[in-house]
């Protein structure tokens, strides 16, 4: 049971002061009978509420994948740069989302965002090892000992070794190379940084899929939609093998 005034601010209807206005004025019924009481508690999950006879659609958490553009951080809010956050509808701010992990600056392709917290808590520990796939392009001829390399676990900067990655060329010459990477981990810069431990610069960086969610190819840099049920549920397995 929660207060419907907090339900309702929460789902952008207006201040709690505002919800008090509407209920004085009669404008809010909670399965048909007409509230009176401002500090009603009620199951929004069992319970139909409208607001001026429009029902209203109640749900907790909101579940986005976007197609991160270039420039843009992934923080929710940043002095300087434009966030990913700023370029959802104003309609989703009630829900005060985040992104799932990060992506650098430069870093397109695909975040997820959302505002359930336990979730985003257990796909990016390090204890699920959810995979992520980038596709990239590297400055130099990529090879067969790379992809050694990568499948032992590539030590970087700071002396980590990174889990064993999984390094499929695309196509590879003197002049540089297009990779699929596969790697089970999100340090900071991670595919950057394995790169420059085997002497080579990543020029280009996509991300392609984060667990079972794969990028939407219909989507272009800086849109986004909502994951559907079953991408929803497949993230909630994923957290829970
Ligand atoms: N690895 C990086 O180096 N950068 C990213 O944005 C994501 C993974």
């Amino acid at each position: 049971m929660e207060r419907l005034d907090k339900i309702l601010s929460n789902l952008g209807y207006g201040s709690r002061k505002d919800i008090k206005g509407l209920i004085k004025k009669g404008n809010i019924m909670v399965d048909k009978v007409v509230v009176k009481d401002n500090s009603i508690q009620i199951d929004p999950n069992k319970s139909i509420v409208e607001i001026n006879g429009q029902e209203i659609f109640y749900r907790k958490y909101i579940y986005l994948m976007m197609n991160k553009p270039k420039d843009v951080v992934s923080a929710t809010v940043d002095k300087y740069d434009e966030t990913v956050i700023d370029l959802l509808d104003p309609d989703y701010m009630a829900f005060e989302p985040f992104t799932v992990g990060r992506l650098d600056k430069d870093t397109v392709g695909l975040i997820l965002i959302t505002n359930d917290g336990e979730l985003n808590h257990k796909l990016i520990s390090p204890k699920w090892n959810v995979e992520k796939i980038y596709y990239a392009k590297i400055n130099k001829e990529v090879d067969e000992k790379d992809i050694k390399k990568f499948e032992k676990g590539i030590v970087i900067d700071d002396g980590y070794k990174c889990l064993p990655a999984k390094l499929k060329i695309i196509s590879s010459s003197k002049e540089g190379s297009e990779i699929e990477l596969t790697i089970q981990e999100g340090k900071f810069h991670q595919v950057k940084r394995m790169f420059e431990a085997v002497d080579k610069s990543v020029i280009y960086l996509r991300r392609t899929r984060f667990g079972p969610i794969s990028l939407d190819e219909d989507l272009n840099e800086g849109e986004y939609r909502e994951l559907s049920d079953e991408e929803i549920e497949a993230l909630y397995s994923c957290a829970k093998k």
